[in-house]
């Protein structure tokens, strides 16, 4: 049996993660796919750099073009992170008719529609399901599993960074800095965490999901941001004492005439809300639709294993599609214009 061959662009945090994955749930992978699957090419900066799991040096190079023009290359997983650069290698990748996965937010909010137009105009897969809330299948459930509602609302703690500095500067009274810094050891944060504690990480994922959940190209641009990084213990001791807990929340509505709105800022919620407990690094994100009423996903947003559960999910998904020799993108053209409700102002 012809086993397949991914090609991972980058070994971070969930690089790592996918090559764990890979190899400890092949025989779950083989049952579901019918052949073996191989992380067989990893494209590093640097060859030299102590790793934590044992890798093959022979699979590290640091050419991208070992991956994206490489005919034993089956499927593309992007992890490098980075936007300019890596759209130049997925668009390679796709015209070289390799099926893409990433996990790449920053890619997808900003070029998503240009990458989903390739992909489909060459007959691949691109997916990017890890790219929302690390470990929920939350683009799954939001394109498919809710695919015969109309979505109205969209409400959702989708940064796991500012979640957890948020939770333990409440709960055990700790200073801003000191948090984040342990969160970027956890490997919650991103490479800058500027990007997260400004709340833009969390823009990115609202782009991404009102763009699916109301069918309409949502900008990066038309979601408004506030951060969380002039927060003190001292306010948040203050939200305890009422009864209320400060979240980052992103909140993406649609009224009947199909105008949006996507905000994110830190919010207070009363103690009762459903939001309000979650906490660390878990994620949740809320969904309000015409006919199903309310829906909540919930888990870890962030972190190595989850995240690259979700990648090798796409995989295993992509392969199907391969098997049955269909393609299954899940954005292939927007059904509405888009109208902010902002430009009525
Ligand atoms: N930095 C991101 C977060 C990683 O904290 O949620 C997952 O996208």
């Amino acid at each position: 049996v012809k086993s397949i061959s991914i090609g991972l662009l980058g070994l971070g945090t969930v690089g790592s993660g996918v090559v764990q994955i890979v190899e400890r749930h092949q025989d779950k992978l083989m049952h579901q796919i019918g052949c073996p699957v191989e992380v067989t090419k990893i494209v590093v900066k640097n060859l030299d750099k102590k790793r934590d799991i044992d890798i093959d040096p022979a699979k590290l190079t640091t050419d991208p073009n070992e991956v994206i023009e490489n005919p034993n290359i089956d499927i593309v997983v992007e992890v490098m992170g980075g936007i300019e650069e890596t759209r130049n290698y997925v668009i390679k990748a796709l015209r070289n008719k390799k099926h893409v996965v990433t996990a790449n937010k920053d890619l997808m909010a900003v070029y998503g529609a240009e990458l989903l137009q390739i992909a489909a105009e060459n007959g691949c897969d691109l997916f990017f399901e890890a790219s929302v809330a690390g470990g929920i299948p939350i683009i799954r459930s939001l394109v498919e599993g809710l695919a015969s509602d109309r979505i109205l609302k969209l409400m959702g703690i989708v940064n796991g960074t500012t979640n957890y500095i948020l939770t333990k500067m409440t709960e055990e009274g700790r200073a801003y800095e000191e948090v984040l810094k342990e969160a970027q050891a956890l490997g919650y944060a991103e490479a800058d965490p500027t990007s997260d504690v400004e709340g833009l990480d969390a823009a990115r994922k609202m782009a991404i999901l009102a763009t699916l959940g109301f069918s309409m190209l949502i900008d990066l641009d038309d979601v408004k941001v506030t951060g969380i990084s002039n927060i003190t213990e001292e306010d948040l001791e203050y939200c305890k004492r009422l009864g209320y807990t400060m979240k980052l929340i992103g909140i993406a509505s649609r009224d009947e005439q199909d105008k949006v709105e996507v905000s994110v800022q830190p919010t207070l919620l009363p103690n009762s809300h459903p939001l309000a407990s979650v906490n660390d690094v878990f994620n949740a994100v809320y969904v309000y639709g015409e006919a199903v009423g309310e829906t909540m996903f919930y888990g870890p947003g962030a972190g190595r294993l989850p995240t690259a559960t979700a990648v090798v999910s796409d995989v295993v998904e992509v392969m199907k599609n391969m098997r049955l020799g269909v393609n299954g993108n899940r954005f292939a053209a927007p059904q509405f214009t888009k109208q902010l409700k902002s430009d009525e102002e």
